[in-house]
C-alpha cells in the first residue's frame, strides 16, 4: 500500500508545462472492442492506470493476447477460451461490463458478473441489459451474474431512458455485428463515445450520427482489425486546469482537446481565473487570490462533468462566497465532503447539492481517498493547505491518473508516493 505525502503551501503557485495523457474512459471502450474481430487493433496514447491492467488483464483472462507496444497496446483475439467475466475483476472495475455486448454480438454468449454497490452510488446497468434484450438477445440473471445468448443479433430501435456513457459504447459495439439497422435515441455523446464510434468505424462498422445525441448503426457480418490513437483525458485535463487556478499558479497543459473541457472552462473563467489557448492542442491557466464562487450542476455531455464535481469543489472552498454545487448524476458522489472539512472547509450536503462555504484555510491533515474523483480532489487541497497532507488507499487514485504526482512535481509542488 502507498500513500501521496504532499507539503502544501496558500502561496505555492504551480508553474511550468504539463502533459495531459489518453482518456482512461476512452481506452476502455476501446480495448473491448478488440472483442469484436479476430485481427489485430493496435492502441496508441493509451494511459498507463490500473483500470487499463483490469481490462487487458480481462481481455487475457477471455483468451485474447495483448501486447505492450512503445505507446499502447496490440490486441488480437482470434478466438476466447472463456465467455465469463468474473466477479472478482468486475468488481475491481465496474467498466468491465464494457465485454457483455462485444462477447454476444461476435461470439453468441457472455457471462457477466453484476457490478453490484459502488461508491458513488448504486449505479445500475438495467438500461445496458434492455437494450441487448431490443436486440435479440436472452438474458438471464443467476447465481450473480448476467448470462446473455443470442445467435445472431438483430437491429432494433432502442430509447435510452436516461443517457448512459458505458451502456450507449456497450450498445454500438453489439450493434454493429447486428443484422440490419439499429437506432439508438437519447445517446451519451461524452467524447469518450464518439471516440469509440470512430474506431468501431476504421474496423469496419458503419456507425453515423443523424443527429445530435442518435447513433445509427448499420450491422456488417464481420468487423477487422484497425490502429486508432486514443483522444486526450479530458478529466485529467480539467483537474490541472483546476490546480492551476487554485495555487494562483500560470501553467500550460499540454496535448489537450480544448473543447472537451469547455463546460469546466467556462465555469474558470466565471470564477476569475485566466483560461486560453497557447497554441495547437494547449491550454493556459492563470488563477486568481480573488476566485468568485459559482453555482455548479452536473449533467451529461457537454455539461459540466460530475467526474469534475469533486476537484472543482476545492476551487469553491478558496472562493469569497457561498457556492452550490448540484450532484445530478450519482447520487452517493459527496465522499470526498467530510474528508475536505476534515482539511478545514466549510461544506454541508443538504441532499443532491453541497454548499460550499469559502474562503476558508485549508490545514494539511490525513485524509483518506475514497474513489478516484475525490483522491484527485484531496491531493489538489494538499497543495494549497498548510503543512503536510498525507491522502492513503491512493489506489483508487491510481486506477486512472497516470503518475500525477511526477505530473504535479514537474510543476512545482511538494508532493511524494511513499509505502504506507
Ligand atoms: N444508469 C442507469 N441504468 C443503466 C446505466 C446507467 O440508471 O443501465 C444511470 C446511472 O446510475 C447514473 C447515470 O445513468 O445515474 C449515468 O451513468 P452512466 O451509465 O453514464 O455511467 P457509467 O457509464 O457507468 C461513465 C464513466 C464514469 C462517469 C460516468 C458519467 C466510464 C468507464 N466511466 O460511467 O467515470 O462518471 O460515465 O459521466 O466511462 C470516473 O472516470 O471516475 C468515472 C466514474
Amino acid at each position: 500500500m502507498e500513500k501521496l505525502v504532499i507539503k502544501g503551501a496558500p502561496g505555492l503557485r504551480l508553474r511550468g508545462e504539463v502533459r495531459m495523457s489518453g482518456a482512461k474512459n476512452a481506452v476502455l471502450p476501446a480495448i473491448a472492442a478488440s472483442l469484436l474481430t479476430g485481427e489485430e487493433v493496435r492502441l496508441s496514447n493509451v494511459p498507463r492506470v490500473k483500470d487499463v491492467e483490469t481490462i487487458l488483464t480481462l481481455i487475457a483472462d477471455l483468451g485474447g493476447s495483448c501486447k505492450n507496444t512503445a505507446d499502447g497496446v496490440s490486441l488480437r483475439v482470434p478466438k476466447i477460451r472463456s465467455d465469463e467475466a468474473s466477479y472478482e475483476l468486475v468488481r475491481a472495475m465496474r467498466a468491465s461490463i464494457l465485454v457483455l455486448g462485444p462477447l454476444v454480438a461476435r461470439f453468441g454468449k457472455a457471462v457477466v458478473a453484476l457490478p453490484g454497490g459502488c461508491a458513488i452510488g448504486s449505479r445500475p446497468i438495467d438500461l445496458h441489459i434492455a437494450g441487448l434484450q431490443k436486440l435479440g438477445a436472452t438474458i438471464s440473471l443467476e447465481h450473480g451474474y448476467i448470462r446473455a445468448e443470442a445467435d445472431r443479433l438483430r437491429g432494433a430501435e432502442i430509447v435510452f431512458e436516461k443517457k448512459t456513457v458505458t451502456g450507449t459504447e456497450n450498445l454500438l459495439m453489439a450493434a454493429a455485428l447486428a443484422k440490419g439497422e439499429t437506432i439508438l435515441r437519447n445517446c451519451a455523446r461524452e467524447p469518450e463515445v464518439a471516440d469509440l464510434a470512430v474506431l468501431l468505424n476504421k474496423m469496419g462498422a458503419r456507425i453515423d450520427w443523424p443527429d445530435e445525441d442518435t447513433a445509427r448503426i448499420r450491422g456488417v457480418k464481420e468487423l477487422g482489425g484497425a490502429a486508432h490513437a486514443i483522444i486526450p483525458d479530458r478529466i485529467e485535463t480539467g483537474t490541472f486546469l483546476v490546480a492551476g487556478a487554485l495555487t494562483g499558479g500560470d501553467i500550460i497543459v499540454r496535448g489537450v482537446v480544448p473543447e472537451h473541457v469547455g463546460s469546466v472552462i467556462d465555469k474558470l473563467r466565471a470564477s476569475g481565473a485566466y483560461v486560453e489557448p497557447a497554441g495547437e492542442g494547449a491550454l493556459r491557466v492563470v488563477g486568481t487570490s480573488e476566485v468568485r464562487p459559482q453555482d455548479i450542476t452536473t449533467s451529461p455531455y457537454p455539461g459540466f462533468p460530475t467526474d469534475m464535481q469533486a476537484q472543482f469543489m476545492v476551487l469553491l472552498t478558496q472562493a469569497a462566497g457561498t457556492s452550490i454545487i448540484t450532484e445530478t448524476i450519482f447520487d452517493r458522489r459527496y465522499s470526498h465532503v467530510n474528508e475536505l472539512v476534515r482539511l478545514g472547509a466549510s461544506i454541508e450536503v443538504q441532499g443532491d447539492k453541497a454548499v460550499v462555504k469559502g474562503k476558508t484555510p485549508l490545514s494539511g491533515a490525513e485524509v483518506v481517498a475514497t474513489d478516484l474523483r475525490a483522491s484527485a480532489a484531496l491531493v489538489l487541497a494538499g497543495l494549497v493547505a498548510t503543512g503536510e497532507t498525507t491522502v492513503t488507499e491512493i489506489e483508487h487514485l491510481d486506477r486512472g491518473y497516470e503518475r500525477i504526482e511526477e505530473k504535479l512535481r514537474g510543476l512545482g509542488a511538494s508532493i511524494e508516493r511513499v509505502k504506507a
